[in-house]
This record gives structure tokens, sequence and C-alpha cells, in this order.
């Protein structure tokens, strides 16, 4: 057992540094190699402090993280580590010393180690960028030893940089650019309850070059459950979905909602294939286990239904645990299980250097409260625009096939019965203001007391400008994320409350507006756009648009506070997760 921890006479690098030592005599039965040790000194540089920063690599904020990989011939003993700045008294450690150091630090990986940085190098532009990055962190390091000690790297990197609404953006571009353009796809399917539930905290790269190098998307599961963990494992071809829900559930310890704090998932591509090699489904058992000797009866309980020997966890608990282990908990803070292949057990233990309670706060914002005008604004702050298929549409080269689908499931699942359902919440709120302003959207779609000038009917003008680019006949799985999505609205517009239906109508505002600005743009991109009365329709929204957002606003102040306006408040969230699923299921039908 150690005792102490590092303090003002001690450092941390020397706290830590030690514990590797001890860590390696318990698991290998020699010396730590001196190889070891170097990289554990590039990773965590005698002098750095993290002076006001809060490391979020352990929940006391230690900026280190010891891991054991079990069930290969020999263990493999592993360190996760931030970045610091050296030693300043003066100055507090910013997000821009962190990216700055590293940058620094993986050079030194390349050129100390042979870390190969080419595809780091590939996307670093858009997880450290220059400005406005924020967030608990900008990239780590991790270095994994053989039994001699000889290092494999790995970085991590944080796709909520710029929020956690633009995560799915850019963990998109990064599988384009690194060559995994089916990837996305897998991913969505795998994790389909959006990026709120299903939230993208890290992605990592192999620091190694060849085909067999992997890019790893980590989700965890917001208010997840086992099964949540089962379906993604489902969408790797060898994982064993009934170990991951055996194991995952002997650490949590049951079926229910696991709302203490999210299990994680991580899908490890390689090779530019769509589908993924592993799955690693992770339980962060100190959040369930009550203290650290539960925790440890359940890992070896469920080490043990996997064949895995656990003899080099007992030991290297003993070697670390600077406490009895029923004195507290925190020092197992995850238990992994990688299928895919032969199954590898992970386990992370903390080094609680700076203290042994948790300290960290949550990096993701709370569920919006009760209010629909705190919707609108998150909607306004987090706009569907920042969908990844918006995102490649714009990217990627001019395309009216891609358009045209789009634009083929908007109407299935929108302009078709749209007039509908909002004469529906028109007819059933209670108030004549919000009647009133409901009523005179409702009066624009409809054309304005002109039949000929029904929204529906030019959208129809659209589509059949848009037909020379659409299949031929059109297969039923074109449609079925307007389907989906047209299945949501009829049930919040004409089976739900009104005030959730009124909800609903207004995030179909703010989404409508940010989509229509971004489709108009786009078809304007074209060397030879369609003729002017093909694009009436669009071009109609676009000015209409802009003005009911403004009376979005206005009606959501306008709803009586308490029970109507909660039940707006549910009916918008609603829309706006059914919008972006609707747009994940266009990916789909977009880009197969
Ligand atoms: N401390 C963070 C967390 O608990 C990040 C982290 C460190 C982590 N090691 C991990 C997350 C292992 C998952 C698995 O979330």
């Amino acid at each position: 057992m150690q005792s102490g921890r590092a303090s003002n006479e001690r450092s941390l690098h020397a706290y830590g540094r030690d514990q590797l030592q001890r860590l390696w005599r318990a698991i290998h039965r020699s010396e730590a190699p001196k190889c070891v040790l170097q990289v554990f000194d590039a990773l965590l540089p005698v002098n750095a402090v993290p002076k006001g920063w809060d490391s979020f690599v352990s929940d006391d904020h230690s900026p280190y993280e010891f891991s054991l990989l079990l069930g290969g011939a020999e263990p493999e003993i592993r360190v996760l580590a931030e970045p610091l700045p050296p030693q300043d008294p003066t100055t507090r450690v910013t997000m821009a010393h962190v990216q700055a150091c590293g940058r620094a630090t993986a050079e030194t990986l390349r050129r100390e180690f042979g870390a190969d940085l080419s595809r780091f190098d590939a996307v670093a532009d858009l997880f450290l960028p220059k400005h406005g990055a924020r967030g608990p962190f900008a990239v780590w390091f991790a270095a994994s030893f053989d039994a001699q000690g000889s290092p494999s790297f790995k970085a991590y990197l944080n796709p909520q940089v710029h929020g956690p609404h633009e995560a799915p953006r850019l963990v998109e571009e990064m599988l384009h650019r690194l060559g995994f353009p089916g990837a996305w796809s897998t991913i969505v399917r795998a994790m389909p309850r959006g990026p709120h539930l299903d939230e993208l905290r890290f992605v990592s790269l192999d620091l190694a070059a060849g085909h067999e190098a992997r890019v790893k998307v980590y989700g965890f599961h917001r208010q997840g459950t086992l099964h949540d963990m089962v379906r993604v494992a489902g969408a790797v071809p060898n994982a064993a979905p009934e170990l991951v829900e055996s194991f995952c559930g002997m650490l949590s310890g049951g079926h229910g909602i696991l709302s203490e704090r999210a299990p994680a998932s991580c899908l490890a591509f390689v090779g530019g294939h769509a589908t993924p090699r592993t799955v690693t489904s992770y339980i962060p058992v100190r959040a369930f286990a009550g203290d650290d000797a539960e925790a440890r009866v359940r890992l070896v309980r469920a080490m043990s239904a996997l064949g895995i020997a656990s003899a080099p966890v007992e030991s290297a608990l003993e070697s670390l645990a600077p406490r009895a282990l029923d004195a507290g908990s925190g020092l197992i803070a995850w238990a992994g299980l990688r299928t895919g292949q032969a199954p590898r057990v992970n386990v992370y233990l903390a080094p609680t250097a700076l203290g042994d309670q948790v300290r960290h706060r949550s990096i993701a914002p709370g569920p919006d409260s009760d209010c629909p005008s705190v919707v609108i604004q998150h909607c306004e702050h987090a706009p569907i625009t920042a969908h990844p298929l918006l995102q490649r549409i714009q990217r990627d080269p001019h395309n009216l096939r891609t358009l045209a689908l789009l634009m083929l499931n908007v109407r299935r699942s929108i302009t078709r019965d749209f007039a509908r359902r909002l004469a529906r919440v028109v007819a059933a709120v209670e108030e004549d203001g919000i009647r009133s302003l409901l009523v005179k959207q409702l009066n624009d779609e409809l054309g304005d007391g002109d039949p000929t000038r029904l929204h529906k009917d030019l959208f129809e003008r659209f589509i059949i400008g848009l037909m020379p680019w659409l299949p031929s006949p059109i297969p039923d799985e074109v449609l079925a994320p307007g389907e989906a999505f047209a299945r949501v609205q009829d049930e919040l517009y004409c089976e739900r409350s009104p005030y959730e239906g009124l909800g609903a109508a207004l995030i179909m505002e703010i989404y409508g507006k940010q989509f229509d600005l971004f489709v108009g743009d786009q078809f304007r991109r074209a060397s030879d756009p369609l003729p002017p009365d093909v694009l009436e329709w669009l071009t109609l929204h676009e000015a209409l648009e802009v003005e009911h957002v403004d009376e979005a606003t206005v009606l959501a102040r306008s709803i009586p506070a308490g029970r109507k306006s909660r039940l707006a408040a549910r009916g918008a969230r609603e829309l706006a997760d059914a919008a972006w699923a609707f747009l994940d299921g266009a990916y789909r039908v977009c880009y197969p």
C-alpha cells in the first residue's frame, strides 16, 4: 500500500513515476525498463503543474491515469496523461497552454520514440483550433507498453471543442479525412439516440503508420441502459453482445437506467472499413459499486466469467491503493470489455495523486429547463445546420442528386401534411393570442386565400423539377427517414396535448429557417441553376422563415408558465431530436 500524495515537496511527476515503478514490479516482477520511464517523463514532465487547470483525466484532477489491458499473453500497462506546461507560479494554465503543450508532446513522441504523426497532423486543425476552443481538455496522450517496455502511442482529442452540438460534424469530417467514408453511418446506427444522449466525448488515433492503425470514437450513453450498450456491440461483426450484456450487468449491478454516471462505448475502425473491428464497452464501476472493495469483487467475478485471470488486477491494486479498498471509492474508475476479437478487459486505476475525492464537474450541460424559450435559444445556438449531413453537402462538390433525395424526404415528412398538423394545434390551444400568431403562419402556408399559392403545391413543382435526379421508381427505403419523421410529427401535433404540438411547431420554425436558408445556398451553388419557377417555393420560404422566427420567440413567451410551458418544452425537445434523427436517416440514404 502506498501512502501520502503529491504535494509541494513531492512533485506530481515524482509521485507518478514512483507509482509506475511499483505497478511495473507488481505486474511484471521486474524493474521498469528505462524506456518506460523515459516515456513517462515525456508524458508528464518533471515540472508540469496543473495550476488552475482541473484535469478531466481523473476524478481528483490528477492529470494522469494507469490502466491494464488483460486477457492476452501478458498484461499491458498503460499510462494516459494530459500534457501540461512547466511550472510557472504566476500564471494559470489555459486552453492555449494545453493546446501548445499537446502539439509539443506529439513532436517529442515522434522525435524520441518514433510515433507517427501523419494522421494526427491531418486532423489537428479540427480539434486544436486557434480560436474559440472550449471544454475540459484539448488533447491527451496514452502509451501502452508490452512486457519488454516497448511503447505504442495514442492521441485523444476532444470533438466537443466547439461545444457538444458540433461534435458529430467534427467526427464525421475526421473520418472522411482519414479515409473512412462509411464509418459515420455505422456510428449513427450504433448510437442512434442523438448527440445529447449518445454524446461523442473523445476520439483517439493510434500514432502509428499502416493499415492496422486504429481510429476510435467514444460515445457516452447518457441515461443509458445495458440495451444501449448491447446495440453498439451489434454494429461490430464478431462482437459478443451477450458477453457485453453480462459483463456490464455484473459491473453496474443491474438492468435499469445507468443515470449515476454515463457508461461508454468505443468503436475502433481500421483500414478504411465502414464496420468497426472492435467495440469496447465501459462501465464507470466507481459510480455503482459503493466502494472499491465491492468494485473489486464485481470485477473479479466478471473477469472469471470470461476466463480472464484477475491476479494482475489484485497485484496492481495492492501496489497503488493508498488506503483500504472498503474505505472509499474511485480507485477502480472504469472497467471495459473489448470484443470483436478475442475478449480483453481494460481496468482503469486512478492515481489519486491529488486527493481521493470526486472533484470534477460533469462536462455536459444538463437537460434544458422546462421553458420553451430556453429550448428555442438552444436550437438557435446549436443549429440543425451543424448536422453532419448538411456539413457534408456543403463540403462536397455541388450534387443535385443528394439535394433531391433530401427534399423528397422533406416533402414526405413535412410539407405534405404541415398545414393539417398546424391547424390541429390552432384549433386546440386555449389562448386566442397564441391562436392569432399561429394562424398567421398557417395562412402564409395556405397561400393567403389564394388556392393557387398553396405552399404544398409550390413544393410539388420543386420536386417535379428535381425528378431527373431522383431514382425511378423510388425505392421504399429512400423514403424511410421521411416516413419516420412524419410519424413523430403526427403524434406530437395530433395526439399529444396541444401544447406539445405548439412546442413542436416552434422548433419547426427555428429549424425550418436554418434549413431553408442552407438549402437555398446549396441550390444556388449550381453552375447551371434550376429555373426560377422550380425554385419558387424556396425563394418564398427564405423570406418568410426569417419573419416567422421572431414570431416563434414571441409565441414561446406567450405560453402560460407552469404545466403548459412544460408540455411545450417537452414537445420542442422531442421535435428537435426527431429532426436530428431524420437527417441521420437521410445521411444513410444519400451516402449509402
Ligand atoms: N475521467 C474521465 C471520465 O471518467 C475520462 C476518462 C479517463 C475515461 N479514463 C477513462 C473515460 C476511461 C472512459 C474510460 O469520464
